[in-house]
């Protein structure tokens, strides 16, 4: 399996417009339990990816496109996902720079390292029915034999199930058992996306 800048950048155009079609569907999950804006945050933030990338036509590596990708959710998403997000883009940058292409250990080391970002960003862990619960059992199976769509499918499933115990979710304490994490869903739409462009 393979990543290079082209494929990034044409899984994050992918995803900017399957968050647009997604958009209510996270906002309603996210009105359930949380404030209701995750649909709009994520929006706004992809938004801003895919016009970042319509300009920038000379990405050199992925360490440079990570980085671009980072720091515009940082600056356009607000709400906690926007630093989460971007944490984990700038963390690939810091592992991939001058990379045109990854695979193996590569591959594996920027997912890890971004993971790991967004665990110490928002001082959460797997478990707590957050982005994470995506993110964690994802990386792992970059390493295993396994497939990624299924892996990130049956994580959406096990999450569902959870007590939210950090961010707002966990105001709602038991109510939020059965209702998907919107986070964990819009993190599903990302990671599906790259999946869809690594090749062997
Ligand atoms: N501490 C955290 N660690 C990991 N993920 C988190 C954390 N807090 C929130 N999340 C994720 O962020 C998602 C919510 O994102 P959203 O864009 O709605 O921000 P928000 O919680 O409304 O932020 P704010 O409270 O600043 O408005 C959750 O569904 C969850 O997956
Ligand atoms: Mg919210």
């Amino acid at each position: 399996m393979k990543l290079t800048v082209e494929a990034l950048r044409t899984a994050l155009l992918a995803t900017a417009d399957a968050i647009e079609q997604q958009k209510d569907e996270l906002t309603d999950l996210d009105r359930e339990i949380g404030d209701g804006d995750h649909g709009i945050n994520m929006s706004r933030g992809f938004q801003g990816v895919k016009k970042e990338l319509e300009v920038q036509n000379s990405l050199a590596d992925l360490g440079e496109l990570s980085k671009l990708v980072g720091m515009t959710l940082i600056k356009t998403v607000g709400g906690a996902s926007g630093p989460l997000y971007g944490t984990a883009f700038v963390k690939f940058a810091t592992k991939w720079s001058g990379m045109k292409s990854v695979e193996g250990e590569d591959l594996f080391a920027g997912f890890k390292e971004a993971t790991e970002g967004i665990k110490s960003r928002g001082k959460s862990q797997a478990g707590q029915k957050t982005m994470v619960d995506i993110w964690e059992p994802f990386t792992a199976s970059l390493q295993a034999d396994s497939t990624l769509e299924e892996v990130i499918d049956q994580a959406l499933v096990d999450t569902k199930d959870l007590v939210a115990t950090k961010g707002r979710a966990s105001y709602f304490g038991e109510a939020t058992k059965g209702v998907q994490d919107p986070g964990a869903l819009s993190s599903s739409i990302l990671l599906k996306n790259i999946v869809e462009v690594l090749h062997d």
